[in-house]
């Protein structure tokens, strides 16, 4: 590692997520509503995309600036066919010390095995309902909670540690909030509740549509107890409870009603390359021009350097201003 960068904020870099596609099998409102992503919307196209080496060098890269985690996502990074030459390059980079996959789960059954053996460490998989139907009314009219169960139970009997992340929207699933933490409790396995967030331009997202997180801590009251976790590390984003029965945890996103900017560590990489310092970004920096015109590797880590440096993003600890850039990017282009 060369120094470790700070932003202006005083925050270092040490999280990187990289989304590796903007397609995705499902259509969640919330993220791809089909209104928007229908036949007609022009994806990426695939020479936009960087290749394997060409994310690989910028993973070196970001290491050296202090980069430990990378998480790859997207989109749906399982559509990518060479994900698991990918996953198995970047494990073998020194500095990464925590390689994961955010996806909906449903092509795990046919990858979880090669991906362990390529050696990622965790996946967290997208699952907002137990009940098909409201699962399909989450995820646009797609995919079926079976096969991301399927999913899940493939990665466990591959050996990979697996959360569950559950977007909840008023109206929609918060009836199936106590039915999952009863599954996922009995199964031993980490389920997180996200509050429904503004990203992007397409969701129409209202502030009337979030489901608050202390309303979900009364839910779960109801039936079981448990007490707060203290952070495992600066910066993460949910907030932990464990039952006080059995050694099972739950958590908390909750990026509306508790922003958590003042830690925030992570970079964001898209699919085409541009490298973004919040979620709620409005513009990237291209690194793929960089990459492609075959600088010096040490040209490259000084540029995102300066970008890092530069930082000072902290928009949902902003949002209640209402004075932010509304033009945001989406979060199946710039990863989940
Ligand atoms: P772990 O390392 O397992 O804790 O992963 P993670 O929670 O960082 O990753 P995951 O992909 O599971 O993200 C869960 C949710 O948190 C997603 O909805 C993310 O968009 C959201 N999230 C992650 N990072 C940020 C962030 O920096 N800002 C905001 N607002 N939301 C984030
Ligand atoms: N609000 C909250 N979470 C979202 N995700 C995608 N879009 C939104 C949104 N608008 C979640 C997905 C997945 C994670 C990567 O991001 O459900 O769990
Ligand atoms: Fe696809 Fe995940 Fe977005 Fe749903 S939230 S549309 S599964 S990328
Ligand atoms: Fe980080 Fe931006 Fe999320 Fe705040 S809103 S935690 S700065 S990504």
């Amino acid at each position: 590692m060369t120094k470790p960068v700070i932003d202006k904020l005083g925050r270092p870099i040490r999280d990187l997520r990289i989304s590796l596609t903007d397609q995705c099998n499902f259509r969640c409102s919330y993220c791809m509503p089909k209104e928007v992503f229908g036949p007609e919307y022009a994806f990426l196209p695939k020479r936009e995309l960087l290749d394997n080496k060409e994310v690989l060098l910028l993973v070196h890269c970001f290491t050296r600036l202090g980069v430990e985690k990378v998480r790859l996502t997207g989109g749906e990074p399982l559509l990518r066919r060479d994900l698991v030459d990918l996953v198995h390059a970047i494990s073998t980079v020194k500095g990464v010390r925590d390689l994961s996959l955010t996806t909906n789960g449903s092509l795990l059954p046919r990858y979880a095995q090669d991906l362990k053996d390529a050696g990622l460490n965790r996946i967290n998989v997208s699952l907002d309902s137990l009940d098909k139907d409201i699962f399909q009314k989450m995820a646009g009219g797609r995919g079926d909670p079976k096969s991301v169960i399927a999913g899940i139970d493939a990665s466990l009997e591959a050996g990979l540690s697996i959360k569950t992340n559950m977007v909840v929207r008023k109206g929609v699933n918060v009836s199936e909030i106590l039915p999952m933490v009863s599954y996922f409790r009995d199964r031993r396995i980490t389920l997180r509740f996200i509050e429904y967030m503004d990203v992007g331009n397409t969701n129409q997202w209202k502030l009337n549509e979030v489901y608050p997180s202390n309303k979900i801590l009364d839910i779960i009251r109801e039936r079981y107890q448990f007490a707060p976790v203290d952070p495992n590390y600066r910066g993460e984003v949910a907030t932990r409870y464990r039952y006080t029965d059995i050694p099972v945890e739950f958590g908390l996103i909750n990026s509306i009603t508790k922003p958590f900017c003042s830690d925030c560590n992570r970079a964001r990489l898209s699919a085409d390359g541009k490298l973004y310092s919040c979620l709620f970004a409005s513009n990237g920096h291209d690194l793929k021009n960089l990459v492609r015109s075959r600088i010096d590797k040490a040209e490259i880590v000084n540029a995102i350097s300066k970008i890092w440096i530069n930082r000072h993003d902290r928009y949902s600890e902003e949002r209640a201003t209402g004075t932010q850039d509304s033009n945001k990017i989406e979060m199946s282009y710039i990863g989940g």
